[in-house]
């Protein structure tokens, strides 16, 4: 067996849950014959695709236990914040609503309230919850998403506080019910955690260590989410170049992908995140030989200057960087380059800041997510004396900021008058007579339709440009 095997959650424990699944959904039954109407549960998501994906399970698994869905505080009954640390203004927000909780409470005595995500992996935040916010009714980590119908049941039974943040480091649980957001586009988690310990990020503490899914369990789940009728998915991890370590089998990331590809009829893949240390020959291979996997990347360089990146425990150099996403790019004409960078790194000089800039002049990604360092509890970078002053980085964000918009809005003038094939995934968000969907490359395109065209792939007439949208209509 190899170190630190990946186990699944004993088939005992998931039929337990279960059955405190169905104890909750006989409570909820006389809720609802007492007050007329199903329990309402609201679920708020802060962070990334992989809590996004946690909150679908979450509800899920409320679903299962009779409860109905609400979208705002006010009319909740049960409240469940999953939450996200990997910055402090994160925490904040949180923080500020946690607080908001008590005045809800106030006015409804019965609501339920919970805690969880990757915050409440961190004893300090337990701590601060448990002493000052006496108004979260339960708490459970990351690693205890699968025990909800069990935590919530002593909550909801015992009338009292709950607080679950043991951890087993080495389990994967399957057979969690999904409530999924969209009809079109799916997430799929092939791994959790994280052993790669850059110096600034937190996930790795809260997260814990790398564990994958057997590709078996990966492949009956795409299989079902064709058979649903879902067109694309999202392959979830931290870094899923590091999939299969931790299997007896040795599948790798390239060897899952190809495996989707030639046993499932799903018409497009897309997977992040990609860390720039270990991308494979054999992944860029793959994605050049299979056309359904989207060619689009997300690379996060972080930054431009291998001093830094040596400091941040990157494991590559600005020259090796370049070089792989030449090789990418050689390999994958047109293919679309997102990445993260953090501005304002402990030690990060002026010159180290340029090197940052010239780097993304060099690559010229369609996208940026760029941030603001901040300073984690408990990561090695926050112990590192030499911290640099607030009014510099944020200096230097306008700038990075300012230049990679200049560099997104040139790409996307390059659309102009062209036609590009868009799978549609609804109506927009923001204009409920116009459709969203994307690109092969992941450009967001809003146009207009004469008919509903959701679930198609159809071709659009690129007619306006927004920084990282495009806009059109379809054409025949
Ligand atoms: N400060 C700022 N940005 C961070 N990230 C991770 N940790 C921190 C931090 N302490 C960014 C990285 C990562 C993205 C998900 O969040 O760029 O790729
Ligand atoms: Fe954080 Fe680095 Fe792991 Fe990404 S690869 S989650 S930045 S430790």
């Amino acid at each position: 067996m190899k170190k630190n095997s990946t186990v699944l959650v004993p088939p005992e424990e998931m039929e337990k849950q279960r059955h405190f699944s169905e104890l909750i959904y006989s409570k909820n039954l006389e809720f609802s014959s007492e007050i007329g109407r199903k329990p309402l549960a609201f679920v708020r998501t802060f962070g990334c695709q992989m809590n996004e994906h946690d909150s679908e399970k979450i509800s899920g698994m409320l679903e299962e236990m009779g409860y109905g869905f609400c979208d705002g505080f006010e009319d909740a009954d049960l409240i469940v914040l999953n939450t996200c640390c990997v910055r402090e203004n994160a925490e904040d927000k949180v923080f500020g609503h946690i607080g908001g909780l008590k005045h809800l409470k106030k006015k409804r005595p019965w609501l339920v309230t919970a805690v969880c995500g990757c915050m409440t992996e961190q004893p300090h935040i337990v701590s601060e919850i448990k002493k000052s916010y006496r108004n979260v009714d339960l708490v459970f980590g990351t690693h205890n998403l699968h025990r909800l119908p069990e935590l919530l049941y002593r909550v909801l039974d015992g009338g009292v506080r709950v607080y679950e943040t043991s951890r087993t480091d080495n389990e994967v649980a399957e057979g969690v019910p999904v409530k999924r957001c969209g009809n079109v586009q799916a997430w799929v988690t092939v791994m959790y955690g994280c052993d790669n310990y850059c110096t600034y990020c937190i996930v790795p503490y809260v997260r814990g260590h790398e564990r994958s899914r057997r590709p078996e369990d990966i492949l009956a789940e795409v299989k079902k989410l064709c058979a649903l009728g879902y067109s694309e998915i999202t392959l979830l991890g931290q870094n899923v170049n590091s999939y299969g370590k931790d299997l007896e089998e040795g599948t790798d990331f390239a060897e899952l992908l190809r495996l989707i590809c030639e046993n499932t009829p799903m018409r497009r893949i897309r997977f992040m995140t990609s860390h720039p240390k270990d991308i494979s020959d054999r992944l860029i291979d793959v994605i050049a030989e299979f056309p359904a996997i989207c060619n689009q990347l997300h690379l996060p360089v972080q930054s431009g200057s291998t001093r830094l990146l040596k400091r941040m425990n990157r494991h590559y150099t600005r020259e090796q960087y370049l070089e792989t996403v030449a090789k990418v790019r050689g390999r994958n004409p047109g293919i679309t380059l997102t990445t993260d960078i953090i501005v304002g790194f402990p030690g990060e000089t002026d010159e180290d800041f340029e090197d940052t800039l010239s780097l993304v002049e060099q690559v010229r990604y369609d996208q940026a997510y760029t941030f603001i360092y901040s300073r984690r509890e408990g990561t090695p970078a926050a112990k590192y004396p030499d911290q640099v002053p607030e009014e510099i980085v944020k200096e230097r964000f306008g700038r990075l900021l300012e230049l990679q918009n200049r560099i997104s809005r040139e790409i996307s003038e390059g659309y102009l008058g062209k036609t590009v094939e868009v799978l549609c995934e609804g109506f927009s968000k923001t204009n409920l007579s116009r459709y969203t969907g994307r690109t092969d490359g992941n450009k967001i395109v809003n146009f207009t339709s004469p008919e509903n065209v959701t679930g198609r792939l159809v071709n659009v007439k690129i007619e306006s440009i927004q920084t990282w949208s495009l806009e059109g209509s379809v054409t025949e």
